[in-house]
């Protein structure tokens, strides 16, 4: 398969279902506090993208039964929402947004704290973000996909943690997932060459003890090996000649570009 490189006008598309997957995003962190269930969050998201004019991209794809994905603690993504999960102080929760709109898909996620966590779970958040801008970063003509990778694995390894390697970003357009995958490690100078046009969905899945993974049964969960925590942060970003532009912005606490 081959890269879709989208035109100007085509990213500025693309920017009205990044920002409303990231709009959704925001207001489901929002709503992550102890008691609250993840089908919950899940209902109130679909709610919201529906009646923004959008339709939840997860839901249906392959078979995802839900329209966002809630990965707490150990789980590191695709957690189908459950009734039966009900958020606690001290859960971190990675929410994962789809949304299509205008036949564009955006695709976000970040991980919340709820309530009052640890400190090495905090510093764990911290450094995931770090991860995702240092990928986004460079995500601009003249590097190549291996700069990516290797710019969020050097900021995960330094700060000691595991960089899992089973599950990758991704190219993003008219579909959800596109080539070409994009791991979160690598060499410098290695890989395909980033051009303009192209548009990536970076995201680091970051561990606190080792990075090795394990899918449950629902074919869909997947956890870290040794039960301990695990981030996710994503963003939509188009490589241009300027450098990476975001497609979608919020949300955001450090972001420097
Ligand atoms: N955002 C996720 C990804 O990048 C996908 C969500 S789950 C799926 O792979 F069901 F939609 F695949
Ligand atoms: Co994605």
């Amino acid at each position: 398969m081959a890269v879709i490189k989208k035109s100007p006008d085509e990213i500025e598309a693309m920017k009205r279902a990044g920002q409303l997957s990231a709009a959704v995003l925001r207001e489901v962190g929002n709503r992550c506090v102890p008691g609250v269930t993840t089908l919950e969050l899940d209902q109130f998201a679909e709610n919201y993208i529906r009646s923004h004019g959008g339709t939840p991209t997860f839901k249906g794809y392959g078979g995802y039964p839900a329209s966002i994905c809630a990965s707490v603690n150990e789980e590191i993504v695709h957690g189908i929402p459950s009734p039966n999960r009900v958020l606690k102080s001290g859960d971190i929760i990675s929410i994962d947004t789809g949304a299509t709109v205008g036949g564009w898909a955006g695709d976000n996620a970040w991980t919340y704290a709820v309530g009052k966590v640890r400190p090495e779970v905090k510093r764990l958040l911290d450094v995931t973000e770090e991860c995702l801008w240092a990928g986004v970063s460079a995500a601009r003509p003249g590097n190549r996909l291996g700069d990516i990778g290797h710019a969020v694995q050097t900021v995960a390894k330094r700060a000691g943690f595991g960089v899992v390697r089973e599950y990758t970003g991704h190219g993003i357009g008219r579909n959800m997932h596109e080539d070409p995958n994009v791991p979160n490690f690598g060499f410098k100078h290695t890989g395909m060459k980033l051009e303009a046009g192209m548009v990536l969905a970076i995201e680091p899945m970051i561990t606190m003890g080792t990075h090795k993974t394990r899918l449950l049964n629902d074919g869909w969960l997947v956890v870290t090996q040794d039960g301990k925590p695990a981030a996710h942060f994503e963003k939509t970003v188009a490589i241009t000649e300027d450098g990476p532009v975001l497609v979608s912005v919020e949300p955001t606490r450090k972001r420097p570009i």
